[in-house]
């Protein structure tokens, strides 16, 4: 590798955690998912060209409020998918580029929680990301510790605001629409349904 494409090597990963990407997945783009090749799984090719799609009309979805809700089995590619969603946003160069932001749940929870701790400012400040970003990426959902009340209350307030603000999510969980609704309000289940394109996945995972 030369100098120069080191250089770009470091800028691009450094700005893509701005955007809450971390290295593993900092060369996932669909171009890059087809230059690998889609696994043989039904479920996932078709998932996937609706994701694509979903992409290719990516300013009118947010204009509109739309994203989407990916459920089912692990390592059925909803991770990857949701991320090459954002690269359309982030590599496309426009005046004003809509803001986007992945985020696990764990990672969320664990963050505002530690940010509490040390200090209040901070915790509001990102809260306020998570709030107000164009497009939230919500990786995960359900994998986090919901034993404590003021877990499901804070996502039940950030999806609820997010979703009359029509401001939209893509929501990735690996439990079914009638397990979320029973660790969650079914109501904010419900409003996830709506507003979003469902997809479910399933079949073996393809992680190698
Ligand atoms: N064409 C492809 N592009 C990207 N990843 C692929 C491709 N084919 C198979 N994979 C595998 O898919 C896995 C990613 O799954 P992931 O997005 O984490 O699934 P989920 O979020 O549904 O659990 C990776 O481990 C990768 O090896
Ligand atoms: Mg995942």
């Amino acid at each position: 590798m030369s100098r120069g494409e080191n250089i770009v090597y470091i800028k691009k990963e450094f700005t893509l955690k701005e955007y809450g990407i971390y290295k593993r997945f900092k060369d996932i783009t669909f171009s890059e998912i087809e230059r690998i090749g889609l696994p043989n799984n039904p479920s996932i090719r078709k998932n996937y060209r609706i994701v694509k799609d979903y992409a290719k009309h990516i300013y009118e979805n947010i204009e509109n409020g739309v994203g989407l809700f990916m459920l089912g089995d692990c390592g059925t590619m909803k991770t990857t998918m949701s991320i090459a969603v954002m690269r359309e946003l982030i590599d496309d160069n426009v005046d004003y580029p809509p803001s986007c932001y992945f985020i696990s749940m764990t990672n969320l929870l664990d963050t505002i929680f530690s940010m509490n701790n040390a200090s209040k400012e901070e915790a509001a400040r990102f809260e306020r990301k998570i709030r107000n970003t164009d497009l939230l990426v919500i990786d995960d959902l359900g994998s986090e510790n919901t034993e404590y009340n003021w877990v499901k209350s804070k996502i039940d307030s950030i999806i609820t605001e997010r979703y009359n603000r029509m401001l939209p999510c893509i929501i990735s969980s690996n439990l079914t629409f009638d397990e979320l609704a029973k660790t969650y309000a079914s109501r904010i289940i419900d409003r996830l349904r709506s507003a979003n394109k469902a997809l479910i996945f399933s079949g073996q995972s393809v992680r190698s």
